[in-house]
């Protein structure tokens, strides 16, 4: 199951990856939002982030105008690590490097065409399982832990 998640800045961008990951056969959990009506993206990004965090879903995507405040309120949640992508070079490297497992996109920056490029490469692209980051994603939690 993969969840997803917008604000009223990305509804059009939200329907249509969902229709992309739909016939690419995944599951989609719509968080919402449903309408044009302006809403806080935190409340979107907690609710969707929330769910991968408890592993009721495997993934995410969360997108809002620019895709920054939605990434930065889903990062806040223990467990997530949601990646801004602009490009495909950075889907592929944040799943084999980070292990992202929130891939976050800007209606109002990304074109369609890109994004949907974007959303097909995070969601093909394993972890590499390399030692060297898996130390590294060890320590992003080690900060989760120990910071106040
Ligand atoms: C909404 O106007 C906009 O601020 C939001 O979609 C997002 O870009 C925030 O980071």
């Amino acid at each position: 199951m993969i969840a997803i998640a917008c604000d009223h800045a990305a509804l059009k961008l939200k329907n249509t990856v969902k229709e992309r990951l739909e016939s690419k056969g995944f599951e989609v959990k719509d968080f919402g939002c449903h309408t044009p009506e302006a809403v806080d993206y935190p409340d979107y990004a907690k609710a969707a982030a929330c769910a991968v965090a408890s592993g009721e879903c495997e993934k995410g995507v969360l997108i809002c105008g620019t895709g920054i405040g939605m990434s930065i309120a889903a990062n806040k949640v223990k467990g997530i690590r949601c990646a801004l992508c602009g490009d495909t070079f950075s889907a592929r490297a944040t799943r084999e490097h980070n292990d992202a497992n929130m891939l976050a996109l800007g209606e109002r920056v990304t074109g369609v065409g890109l994004a949907l490029e974007i959303v097909d490469v995070f969601f093909s692209t394993e972890f590499s399982g390399e030692p060297r980051h898996a130390r590294r994603i060890a320590g992003i939690t080690a900060i989760e832990e120990s910071a106040k």
